[in-house]
């Protein structure tokens, strides 16, 4: 008897890594049958006409190194489930720490700014996660805010997305309590060391900032903060491991006199929450 796993294993290894197959198998298992793992591990592999053809579709887009998430078309995030495409950046297993990160000090009905919100998913966890909390959304990217909209409906909470190009004089008639990004940080020098799984499908326009000026996001959302972060309200910031010491001199230089920096579970520094 051929068991689902050894039928996706058999199809699925020669598309990923050795070190993506086992979560491979149970993504697109889960994803096309709906299944449980044990039931993926035990049961016989029968698959319908409609499921045989959307795992042609798997295998294909696959092959074409499309990332899974974007071939699947959602991601888990933060134990929701959030809609992913081509329109905005997979949410990053390092953003769920940033969530965390804010959750560990923010209070019921804290009003929360989220810059770059790209598929929501920073917006969306905090609204699910604090109750009676208050939740905006910038990004500048219009098709990312669709994309976003779609997920806050399907997760059952209230954003409201704006489309605010924070590079550009934003302005805001609301102050808040929690102001969190996790803005583009990624130099474009530092493009040749990226996988072309990346390059190829995720917007350049999350990724990248200029090399001469890799803090430009960092400065100009810092300084839309002390305009309309609350007195006792934080900043937080997912960073490039590279400029942790720079940002954190940024933030001391503009007047936020306590910063903290916060290791992500690979050992890099990888956050920052800022106070007055
Ligand atoms: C690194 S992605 C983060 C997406 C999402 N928050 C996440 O953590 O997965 C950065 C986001 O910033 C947005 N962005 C880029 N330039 C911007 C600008 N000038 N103003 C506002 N948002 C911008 C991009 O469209 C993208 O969605």
């Amino acid at each position: 008897m051929e068991t689902f796993f050894s039928f996706f294993k058999s199809h699925l290894k020669s598309l990923c890594s050795s070190l993506e197959l086992h979560d491979f198998i149970f993504l697109v298992g889960q994803k096309l049958t709906g299944l449980s793992k044990v039931a993926l591990m035990t049961k016989e592999c029968v698959l319908n006409e409609s499921q045989k053809l959307l795992f042609s579709r798997y295998c294909k887009e696959l092959s074409e190194n499309r990332p899974i998430q974007y071939v699947l078309g959602e991601t888990d995030f933060c134990e929701l489930k959030i809609k992913v495409d081509e329109r905005a950046l997979i949410p990053r297993v390092e953003t769920s720490e940033l969530v965390d990160f804010v959750l560990d000090s923010a209070v019921k009905g804290a009003k929360i700014l989220d810059i770059g919100t790209g598929s929501g998913c920073i917006a969306i966890a905090l609204a699910k996660k604090i109750l009676n909390s208050s939740v905006t959304a910038y990004d500048i990217s219009e098709e990312a805010l669709l994309l976003a909209a779609e997920n806050a409906h399907l997760n059952n909470v209230e954003v409201f997305f704006r489309q605010v190009d924070i590079l550009n004089g934003a302005d805001s008639n609301e102050d808040f309590d929690v102001i969190v990004s996790n803005p583009p940080y990624i130099k474009l020098s530092e493009r040749e060391e990226m996988c072309s799984n990346v390059l190829d499908y995720e917007p350049h326009l999350a990724l990248f900032v200029p090399n001469n000026d890799p803090l430009i996001f960092y400065r100009a959302i810092i300084d839309f903060a002390k305009k309309h972060l609350l007195p006792t309200g934080s900043l937080f910031f997912e960073i490039n491991r590279a400029f942790s010491q720079e940002i954190k001199e940024m933030l001391n230089e503009k007047g936020f006199s306590k910063v903290e920096i916060r290791k992500d579970m690979f050992g890099n520094d990888r956050m920052i929450r800022a106070c007055f």
